[in-house]
């Protein structure tokens, strides 16, 4: 493969080919010097994302149904570092109110995200989820961190169809250095556990992380492309005053616009949100997703109240919209790039393995 930097319209070539990249070309593609291709490169990958995944925009609602949580990441500000925040938690009652909510709208497909709340049991999340398979019979993806596999094969038997779980980063260096009390192997493995549970699995990676580099987003992209989930949700770092990170500067956009756009080429028919994060950094950001290799996006479909408590990031977009709302200005934005929504289950196509 190409690495002088010279022959950028080769390199690209070579990226759509999924030729193997080197830790010298990962340097280039994540420089400055990179920075009047990734146009290129962002077309490339929309061209794959037309051939492979269509026209069509999956939209999932998600409930936040939860800002407690007991582990200790460093980057992020639901964190139990931050002691200033007050914290909330959705009963079954509320969540199900939710739910119906989302499904009156429209919503076939609903995340539910929490922080690591260990005052719901196992049984509580089983109870949930059978409650919105059996009475509103929507796609549920969990996105609630690291079970037990007891408890992950209990929410799969209850009906959960997908869960979101990002690796954050595959170098077990940089993972131990932000969680202090958690291992990278243990979330590896939660992955393993989830895919042999046969959930279509969801994972994914923060762009910018301090002292993450090219090779280091080059070693990313090989464990996600060994580990083939169906889905992947980068994002880019954004730093929050109330933790440990919060004065190190923010990822870049075009870095996970780039990241993005290598994870359509190389992971071509796997599902690829145009995460908030995004919207945030940038405010063309999910745009400009959906148009380097994106084909889903999450609107908030949470209640109004819950809003201000989940800043993982801060200036979180969205935070004033209602779920009618956020649903309406999501669908514009799809529509205005001349793609299709679809509220519907959205089901990935692949075989699962
Ligand atoms: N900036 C961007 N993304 C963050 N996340 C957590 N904190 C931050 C932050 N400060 C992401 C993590 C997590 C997801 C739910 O939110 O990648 O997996």
């Amino acid at each position: 493969m190409q690495t002088d930097g010279r022959d950028h319209e080769a390199l690209i070539a070579d990226l759509v080919k999924r030729e193997r990249i080197s830790d010298e070309t990962a340097r280039l593609i994540f420089s400055p010097a990179f920075d009047e291709f990734r146009a290129r490169l962002y077309e490339a990958a929309d061209k794959v994302r037309l051939e492979t995944v269509g026209d069509e925009v999956f939209i999932r609602g998600i409930i936040e149904f939860s800002n407690y949580c007991g582990c200790q990441c460093d980057y992020c500000g639901i964190s139990s570092h931050n002691r200033e925040l007050d914290r909330y938690r959705m009963d079954f009652d509320d969540i199900l109110e939710t739910a119906s909510h989302a499904y009156g709208l429209g919503f076939r497909s609903l995340v539910l995200q929490s922080g690591e709340d260990r005052s719901y049991r196992a049984s509580d999340i089983c109870h949930i989820i059978e409650a919105i398979k059996g009475r509103l019979g929507m796609a549920v993806t969990l996105s609630i961190g690291e079970w037990p596999k007891a408890d992950y094969a209990a929410f799969r038997a209850a009906g959960a169809d997908r869960y979101l779980l990002r690796i954050e980063t595959s170098s077990q260096a940089l993972f131990e250095r932000y969680h202090r009390d958690s291992k990278w192997y243990d979330r590896h493995k939660a992955l393993m556990d989830l895919k042999e549970l046969g959930y279509q699995v969801g994972s994914g990676i923060l762009v910018g992380l301090p002292g993450q580099d090219g090779p280091g987003l080059l070693r990313d992209l090989e464990y996600l492309e060994r580990l083939r989930p169906e889905m992947v949700g980068i994002g880019p770092f954004i730093p929050h005053p109330k933790t440990p990170l919060g004065n190190q500067p923010a990822g870049l956009i075009e870095h996970c616009l780039t990241f993005l756009a290598l994870l359509r080429l190389y992971l071509p028919d796997s599902y690829l949100p145009a995460t908030t994060a995004m919207g945030t950094l940038a405010p063309q950001g999910r745009q400009m997703a959906l148009r380097a290799g994106a084909n889903v996006i999450m609107p908030n479909v949470s209640p109004l109240s819950n809003r201000p408590g989940y800043q993982i990031y801060p200036d979180k977009i969205g935070q004033s919209d209602d779920a009618e709302t956020c649903q309406r200005c999501i669908e514009d934005l799809v529509l205005a790039l001349g793609r299709k929504p679809n509220l519907g289950f959205g089901h990935i196509k692949r075989k699962i393995y």
